[in-house]
């Protein structure tokens, strides 16, 4: 017997030892990717949408699931198609969703649990993408985004042009035709108790930005963060008309009276404001508020504004960090307050904070938090995610600080294959990077290490999961790798981040130079004469500045995706001229000298180290010139280096199959390089 069972708990390791053997590329773009969950009213229901690709099929399939509180780990299907979108509860036991029925036209459907049945409410004419619903006494008022189109430039004759006389003329990866985000609201009504009897009361929905020329959600970005309501008023977040959308970052607080379409200001700040809600009786709006002009990663403040008073509070002025979104929530113990996420330390973390006594309370440390859902309850439904595990969901007892898995999306990878490290940084400031290391890390042989350098700059690696820039599939290929947030980064205070303006090629510089430092010389399985550094956007104008400074020959290659190559070109043709001109100073005319001192391509002189150059076509942000004219230099100079083009992708590399191909590409690249002798 001892025999046998021996020698089944060798075919469980052997087992289990493939399960983990590791996760490549296509196995990390083939899991299922989920939107948050959303849970019901009394917190024992959640709905999510959920999407697989197959490179067998070529093509996603995707629906809305169920899951339920009580039974652990179990996911139901209620809609499938791709078709079917945005869920969102309007009983315990029913949600409404968008359908895009063809055409450009969207339905909005309602789905009843108990009969697993649903049935139509009202078609609009054009695609809807947000949904929200608002109660009152037995009647719903239900908010979505569309698309205006009144504005779109036509051209009068059978050309086929896009003419502009101002600035903006196309943003993160479209050209402006005229086109804008709008907000539109039905009334919905039950007769009797029976769902089904649940029907629109208006047949065409009121545009609630009528003639106010005003845009929510704001592009590329918005969604139903940028707006919230009661019955009766909609608060919501718009560029300022009276700027210039491409040189200035202002945003404004809106307050709509649905009734008379009348429109108030609430906020004065320069900056940007985000994050808008009203509690439910209306005596409360909260925003999240920048404050410096033309700064978009400048530290955003707590405003509580109350109507009856018109008096604005500033809360928590004294907190060091910088939310990403606010919503209302109550503690255990009744007292109100907010609930925040905010990078922090190399996680997205969730905190509490009362406005009673001003207070800030960490919650979560472990894993990253991406949203909570049933927020006045005493257990939150929160949707994580880590390095090694795509987003699932959990309980969260917000008294005893506890979770319990409600939904988990494991692949197999070890939590313990990755870990924090802090060393020392320019000016002997704790530098935090994560060390992450492959599936079948044997401590007794050293890896090649692959730095990478994240974009922003004014940002973060973040404990989360990603398709892009997936640290464990670089690791899993043989590789240490090593994330450094240097300089810039957020998540450390407002004086870390705000540091990095003026001094691109400066302090981040030296804190990486610094960071490869410590890993050779600390990390015993890390081998110092095989190193390859990666970075997109910022990080890829760092691999620019690296392969002309010092730093650059001690890599064996490096990569750079949609990166800078000439700082000044890069003011000139982005879409949002603001950020250059925070970040340098000025324009070049203004402040030239700034440009040219943290300008790579004055420094193509040095370059010498092989690169593989990655660019997309439809990257309005950083044109596709940049990897261009970085590959041409690299190819005069007759340093070994390639170039791609995904002329249909932005950005950010989202196609599955083009990232297959971009990964397929980068590993062979980088794995080559540390192989040659
Ligand atoms: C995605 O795959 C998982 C199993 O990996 C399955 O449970 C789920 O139903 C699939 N979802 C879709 C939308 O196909
Ligand atoms: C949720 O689970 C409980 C316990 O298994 C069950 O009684 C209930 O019917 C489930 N709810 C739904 C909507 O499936
Ligand atoms: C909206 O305007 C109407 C008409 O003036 C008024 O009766 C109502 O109280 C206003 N609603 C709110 C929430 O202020
Ligand atoms: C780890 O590497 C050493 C040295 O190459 C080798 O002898 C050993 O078998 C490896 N261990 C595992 C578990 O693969």
């Amino acid at each position: 017997m001892l025999l046998k069972s021996r020698y089944c708990f060798l075919l469980l390791m052997a087992i289990a030892s493939l399960a983990m053997a590791s996760l490549d590329a296509k196995q990390m773009l083939e899991a299922p990717r989920r939107s948050s969950v959303i849970a019901n009213f009394r917190g024992d229901l959640g709905i999510f949408l959920e999407s697989n690709y197959s490179f067998k099929d070529h093509s996603f399939s995707s629906g809305i699931y169920l899951v339920n509180s009580t039974t652990k780990n179990h996911q139901e299907l209620l809609v499938p198609g791709k078709e079917s979108k945005s869920p969102q509860w309007i009983t315990d036991h029913s949600f409404l969703y968008v359908k895009d029925v063809g055409d450009s036209r969207s339905s909005i459907f309602v789905f009843d649990i108990d009969s697993r049945s649903e049935f139509g409410l009202y078609d609009h004419s054009a695609p809807i993408s947000e949904l929200s619903i608002v109660k009152d006494s037995g009647r719903y008022r239900v908010i979505f985004s569309s698309v205006d189109a009144s504005g779109r430039y036509e051209p009068s004759d059978h050309s086929n042009v896009h003419v502009y006389d101002s600035l903006f003329v196309r943003h993160w990866d479209h050209w402006k035709t005229g086109e804008r985000n709008c907000l539109y609201s039905i009334i919905l009504e039950q007769d009797s108790e029976n769902i089904r009897t649940l029907h629109s009361v208006t047949s065409t929905a009121t545009d609630l930005l009528k003639d106010t020329g005003l845009e929510c959600p704001i592009e590329p970005f918005g969604d139903s963060t940028d707006f919230d309501a009661t019955f009766n008023e909609l608060v919501f977040v718009a560029k300022d008309p009276h700027s210039n959308p491409a040189t200035q970052t202002r945003t404004v607080v809106y307050l709509l009276n649905m009734t008379t379409l009348k429109l108030k200001t609430l906020s004065t700040a320069m900056g940007a404001c985000s994050s808008p809600i009203i509690s439910e009786d209306g005596s409360k709006i909260g925003w999240l508020e920048m404050r410096t002009p033309q700064y978009e990663s400048d530290q955003n403040q707590i405003i509580i504004y109350h109507p009856k008073t018109g008096k604005k509070q500033h809360i928590v002025r004294k907190w060091d960090r910088s939310p990403a979104s606010i919503q209302w929530g109550t503690l255990p113990n009744g007292e109100k307050g907010l609930y925040a996420t905010a990078d922090d330390e190399g996680r997205k973390n969730l905190f509490f904070i009362s406005m009673k006594r001003d207070i800030v309370i960490p919650l979560t440390k472990d894993g990253s938090v991406l949203s909570v859902s049933n927020s006045n309850g005493p257990e939150l439904w929160l949707s994580k995610s880590s390095f090694v595990r795509p987003k699932y969901f959990v309980l969260y007892d917000v008294a005893k600080k506890e979770e319990k898995l409600l939904l988990d999306a494991n692949l197999g990878l070890k939590k313990s294959s990755y870990e924090e490290i802090w060393y020392s940084g320019t000016g002997g400031r704790k530098i935090h990077g994560w060390l992450v290391r492959p599936q079948n890390f044997n401590a007794s042989i050293t890896y090649p290490l692959a730095v990478f350098i994240h974009g922003g700059p004014q940002g973060s690696w973040t404990d989360t999961w990603s398709t892009r820039w997936n640290p464990a599939v670089v690791a899993n290929s043989g590789f240490i790798v090593f994330t450094i947030d240097p300089t810039g980064s957020t998540g450390y205070g407002q004086g870390f981040t705000d540091d990095i303006a003026l001094n691109w090629g400066g302090r981040p510089y030296q804190d990486i130079v610094r960071g490869v430092d410590y890993i050779t010389s600390k990390i015993p399985y890390v081998d110092g004469s095989r190193m390859v550094a990666l970075g997109a956007s910022y990080g890829g104008y760092m691999i620019n500045w690296i392969q002309g400074h010092p730093l650059g020959r001690r890599f064996r290659a490096l990569v750079c995706h949609d990166g800078v190559f000439n700082t000044l070109n890069t003011f000139y043709s982005t879409d949002e001229l603001y950020f250059p001109i925070h970040d340098f100073g000025g324009t070049p005319w203004e402040n030239r000298a700034v440009y040219e001192r943290w300008n790579p391509s004055n420094f193509v002189d040095y370059w010498a180290t092989p690169q593989l150059i990655i660019h997309s076509s439809k990257d309005y942000r950083l044109t596709e010139s940049e990897g261009i004219s970085a590959f041409n230099s690299l190819q005069y100079k007759n340093v070994p280096s390639k170039l791609l083009i995904f002329e249909d992708e932005n950005h950010w590399v989202l196609k599955p199959e083009n990232s297959l191909r971009w990964h397929n590409e980068v590993l062979s690249w980088i794995t080559k390089f540390v192989n040659d002798n």
